[in-house]
């Protein structure tokens, strides 16, 4: 395995990247042996990226407090056989006086009412910002991008799509611990109350699919996160791709949904989503 601080094109080229801020957790491993797995059929180089954007933290104390665990990474990443990790400073990813980021386009998809943008202002303009760089650095042919962050994997399709990249975007499920909750670097800060407690949150996104409409699915989540000590900042069904606020599920029941949450648990902030199919809708 190879650790580059700067770009070698003719060593990334054509690769199947996995970009990561660090703190690898089982979620990663399954987005990372996705992409070995899909390089080595390709006959193409694998590569992780790690890299902690401070462009898209709009908290600095989240910034500062985002684990920094370098040697567990690269033992991650050398036993799942991965070719390269690049590990770019911040003036690498962004030069100073230079505008590296104008071709960028934020999709509309980033800023639905309600969702990240409404909690986390600017989060998705930080986030294409470096996924773009990263693109741009390593000219990858795929990249794997985790369907925890939901928002996040729509924001970067769109985008790549928009910017008229040759590049496919390989969605990778959810990795969950055995209580449901869904595997994140963040839940190395929650207390062990705060890491119960936030198993309402997987458990609300999984019984939303129980009732028929978007409205009362909604009603059932927030009933089960408060019941749980969880007041969320959002619980909410959308149609899939767009992200559209409602009533648009309702006027077409053959729109594929998501049930979405957001909540800050113990102070830790958690997201997470699942497909919303109820037999009705289904
Ligand atoms: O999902 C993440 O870890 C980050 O948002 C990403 C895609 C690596 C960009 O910094």
């Amino acid at each position: 395995m190879r650790v580059l601080n700067t770009p070698e094109l003719e060593q990334t080229r054509g690769c199947v990247l996995v970009p990561t801020m660090g703190a690898l957790h089982g979620g990663h491993a399954s987005l990372i042996q996705a992409a070995v797995r899909r390089a080595r059929i390709e006959g193409v180089p694998s590569a992780v990226s790690i890299f902690v954007n401070p462009k898209q933290f709009n908290d600095p104390k989240d910034f500062d407090t985002y684990p920094d665990r370098m040697g567990d990474d690269l033992a991650m990443c050398s036993d799942a056989g991965v070719d390269i990790v690049f590990h770019p400073s911040v003036d690498t990813v962004y030069p100073p006086g230079e505008d590296v980021t104008s071709n960028v386009i934020i999709p509309d998809v980033a800023s639905k009412p309600g969702l990240e943008d409404t909690y986390r202002p600017g989060h998705f303009d930080g986030v294409c910002k470096v996924v773009s760089r990263l693109f741009d650095l390593c000219v990858p042919s795929a990249a794997v991008f985790g369907e925890k962050d939901w928002q996040q994997l729509q924001c970067v399709r769109t985008m790549s799509k928009l910017q008229g990249r040759e590049l496919q975007i390989i969605p990778a499920e959810t990795v969950r611990e055995e209580s449901g909750l869904a595997m994140s670097s963040r839940n190395l800060n929650l207390t062990p109350e705060a890491r119960a407690q936030s198993v309402a949150i997987s458990k609300a996104l999984f019984a939303s699919s129980s009732v028929q409409t978007p409205e009362l699915a909604e009603s059932l989540m927030r009933e089960m996160l408060n019941e749980g000590g969880i007041e969320p900042e959002y619980a909410v069904v959308r149609p899939a791709d767009t992200l559209m606020p409602l009533p648009d599920p309702a006027t077409n029941p053959h729109v594929p949904c998501r049930a979405l949450i957001a909540a800050k648990v113990g102070g830790v902030r958690l997201i997470d989503n699942a497909p919303w199919t109820p037999i009705a809708y289904a």
